[in-house]
C-alpha cells in the first residue's frame, strides 16, 4: 500500500508565484506521484490536458500558487472562493507537493501565503478543507495553522483499493 513519503529535516526556501499555463506539465507530473495521490483525490494517469484546462478555467475567485525550488516547480496550493454571494466568506484550500520535497516546510510556506490572501486580501471568515483521517503530516500542518476538526466523513474516500475516512477541518475568523 502506498503511504506518505518520509520527511527529511532539511528545510527548503521556496519561491512562491502565481500559476502559469506553462506549469501544466510540471504540475501534472507531481499530481501523478504516488505520495501526492495518496493524500489527495487525484486519479492515476492524470493528463496534462486536464491540468491545462483547470489552469485556463481558474478565475478571480481562485488564488492558485506554485512553489519553486531552484527554478523547479515542487508543489502548488489553491484557495478557492465560492460563487454564491451568501457563501462569499468561505474559501477552500488544497495543497500538494512533489513527493521528494515533503517535510521541508514548503507546505507551511504555501499555506501561510494562502491564509494571508484569505485574511488580508479576500476578508474570508472561514477557510475549510477535507483531509484523509490518516494523513498525519497534513493534519499536523493544518492544526499548527489554526485549523480544527469539525467532523468526520466516514469511508468517504477510496484510495488504493480501500475506503478511508476524511476529516472536515476549518479555521474561523468571526
Ligand atoms: C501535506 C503536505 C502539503 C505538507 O507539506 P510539508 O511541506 O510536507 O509540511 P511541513 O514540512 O510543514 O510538515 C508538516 C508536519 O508534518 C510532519 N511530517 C512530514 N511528513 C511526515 C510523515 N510522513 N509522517 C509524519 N509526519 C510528517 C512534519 O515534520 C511537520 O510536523 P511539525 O509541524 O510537527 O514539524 C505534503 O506532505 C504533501 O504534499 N503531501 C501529499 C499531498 C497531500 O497529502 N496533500 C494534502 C491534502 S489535504
Amino acid at each position: 500500500m502506498t503511504t506518505a513519503t518520509s520527511p527529511s529535516s532539511e528545510k527548503a526556501q521556496p519561491q512562491l508565484r502565481a500559476v502559469r499555463p506553462s506549469d501544466a506539465e510540471a504540475l501534472c507530473a507531481i499530481f501523478n506521484m504516488p505520495g501526492f495521490r495518496w493524500g489527495t483525490l487525484r486519479m492515476p494517469f492524470e493528463m496534462v490536458e486536464q491540468v491545462e484546462r483547470r489552469i485556463a478555467k481558474s478565475g478571480q475567485e481562485t488564488t492558485w500558487i506554485v512553489a519553486e525550488v531552484d527554478g523547479k516547480v515542487v508543489g502548488d496550493g489553491r484557495l478557492i472562493g465560492q460563487s454564491s454571494p451568501r457563501r462569499a466568506h468561505i474559501g477552500e484550500i488544497n495543497i500538494g507537493l512533489d513527493d521528494a520535497f515533503v517535510g521541508k516546510g514548503i507546505g507551511s510556506a504555501i499555506l501561510e501565503a494562502l491564509l494571508d490572501v484569505a485574511d488580508n486580501w479576500r476578508a474570508l471568515k472561514r477557510v475549510e478543507l477535507t483531509v484523509y483521517a490518516d494523513n498525519e503530516p497534513a493534519i499536523r500542518l493544518y492544526t499548527r495553522h489554526g485549523f480544527e476538526v469539525e467532523g468526520r466523513h466516514v469511508k468517504a474516500g477510496f484510495t488504493d483499493g480501500e475506503y478511508h475516512d476524511l476529516l472536515a477541518m476549518a479555521r474561523l475568523r468571526f
